[in-house]
């Protein structure tokens, strides 16, 4: 008896430290405050939840923090659909852009005006969580950088443990997270899917005095996921490589210039224009120096362009029992994949009754639509130059990703390193290979000890050009090999963004078991 009660003792003065850190973490179902919003007609009334501490020792409190909303019906036994307080998923929308520091949302318009993801996924039944994350720019008081890589990845996962440590208080499956993200924020969206309980977080998440338990999630929703960070400038010249001139983001048809008090077609308009105007790209996204390539940065396009098939091929891709394998050209299976791809793209716009017209790269002929990948190219043309991600200056976001707390940027590839123009010092001018990896969702696709995500839906516009469309490609096709369901297209005349197809986006969550 004695025994018992000592190892009883034992066993709590031992589980004390963890159970200390996490005692502020209890959510409080009782403190949650009634809303309502209009979606589509319907009020929708729900709880609110706000400014919530996800970690017990947040080093930026003001991002590390999440909100919380609860359909009010879940307080009342009710039913939404096929979902119930407990067999609500929960809905986790990332706020990250560019990168960059990330604030919780309220739920409210979108920038087409119409309700956002937030609003529509509490009409839907969803619980739906806000969190905020440390970002690349962020400093202490001191002057040190506290959101370099891999804070932002470390802050979701300690949200998803969280919302498992909370699973009994709180209405909603934690075993139904469903991640949703754009851009930067589309990357960490599907890392987070991609890494599940991947031990090698767990030293940051530790030092965050994140709740004990799993990060691994149900199913990523992912836009434009600018990924694959150390083989995206491979992608980009492979695909851009004939193009010499960086030119501003595409418009939509019937999309205005949107630069604050700025008529449209004005000279100062104009002027924001030739810099590289922010029109209609998401909050965070990096504006790109745009004009002609010099010869050298056309020379190292040439060179990264034929360092591409190399690497595709050594991911042995395939599709439907198919090779995608490229020659050292550059063409082969996987560019005719894509083109396969854009086909599909155009012959849902067309039963869609969209007008095809303005799309130069389309052919018809009696054999039906056809898709002229060069004059794609040229349609879609290049955003940023040569090297798109690891700049030979420092000067992209990425290298301002991969620095570390004394060090504002870095580069973070072999080629990078190997050809940089900065003054920085060579010692401090590379970020460990280790880091970049945590910030690799491809890293961890298909290892046995990892629990990615099951369920997956990737979007990339197919007139996005911030990234090669072969990244989000290489993305869901290593997935689709590796047994995952994956629902992945390039939505027509679709620029960089994401959100823009709420409605089937929903239908899709509706879809899962
Ligand atoms: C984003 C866009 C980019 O082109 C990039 O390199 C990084 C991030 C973004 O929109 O989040």
């Amino acid at each position: 008896m004695k025994t018992r009660l000592n190892l009883l003792l034992l066993s709590f003065l031992f589980a004390a430290p963890a159970f200390a850190e996490s005692k502020n973490l209890h959510f409080n179902a009782s403190q949650g405050q009634e809303r309502h919003i209009d979606v589509n007609g319907q009020k929708v009334q729900y709880l609110a939840f706000e400014g919530l501490s996800y970690v017990a020792k947040p080093l930026e409190p003001a991002y590390q923090q999440l909100n919380v909303y609860i359909p009010k019906a879940y307080f009342e036994h009710q039913s939404i659909g096929r979902y119930t307080t407990e067999t609500a998923p929960i809905f986790l929308p990332n706020n990250v852009g560019g990168y960059m520091p990330s604030q919780p949302k309220a739920p409210g318009l979108g920038r087409d005006q119409q309700p956002d993801a937030i609003a529509q996924a509490l009409a839907h039944g969803l619980v739906v969580v806000s969190p905020g994350t440390r970002g690349r720019t962020l400093q202490d008081k001191s002057g040190n950088y506290t959101g370099k890589a891999p804070a932002a990845i470390v802050d979701l996962k300690a949200v998803v443990r969280y919302l498992k440590f909370n699973d009994i208080k709180m209405p909603g499956d934690a075993n139904k997270i469903i991640s949703n993200g754009t851009s930067a924020g589309g990357a960490l969206s599907a890392l987070l899917g991609a890494s599940g309980d991947a031990p090698d977080y767990l030293p940051y998440l530790k030092q965050l005095g994140a709740a004990p338990g799993s990060d691994a999630i149900y199913a990523v929703s992912s836009y434009c996921p600018i990924t694959n960070l150390g083989h995206a400038d491979l992608a980009y010249e492979w695909m851009f490589q004939s193009i010499h001139e960086a030119t501003a983001p595409k418009l939509q048809a019937g999309q205005a210039f949107e630069a604050p008090g700025l008529e449209p077609g004005s000279p100062l308009a104009l002027n924001e224009k030739i810099k590289g105007d922010r029109r209609n790209r998401p909050a965070g996204a990096p504006v790109f120096n745009l004009g002609p390539m010099t010869a050298k940065q056309l020379k190292v396009s040439s060179e990264l362009a034929s360092a591409f098939p190399d690497y595709l091929n050594s991911l042995s891709l395939t599709h439907k029992g198919q090779a995608l394998q490229l020659s050292k050209d550059g063409t082969g299976a996987f560019q005719q994949y894509l083109q396969q791809q854009l086909l599909q793209s155009a012959m849902v716009a067309q039963q869609q009754g969209k007008d095809l017209n303005a799309a130069t790269w389309l052919k018809t002929s009696s054999a039906g639509l056809q898709v002229d990948w060069n004059n794609y190219i040229k349609a879609t043309g290049r955003l940023k130059k040569a090297p798109a991600f690891d700049s030979l200056d420092l000067s992209s976001g990425e290298n301002s990703l991969f620095g570390d707390s004394k060090t504002n940027n870095k580069h973070f590839t072999d080629w990078g390193v190997a050809h940089s123009a900065s003054p920085q010092k060579k010692s401090k001018q590379r970020a460990p290979a280790a880091i970049v990896t945590l910030m690799d969702p491809m890293h961890f696709i298909g290892k046995e000890t990892i629990k990615t995500s099951t369920h997956w839906r990737i979007r990339h516009g197919a007139a996005d050009n911030d990234t090669s469309l072969a990244v989000p490609a290489i993305l869901a096709l290593r997935l689709e090999n590796s047994g995952k369901n994956v629902d992945f297209s390039l939505p027509f005349a679709q620029p960089h963004g994401g959100d823009y197809d709420l409605a089937e986006l929903f239908n899709w969550i509706a879809t899962l078991p």
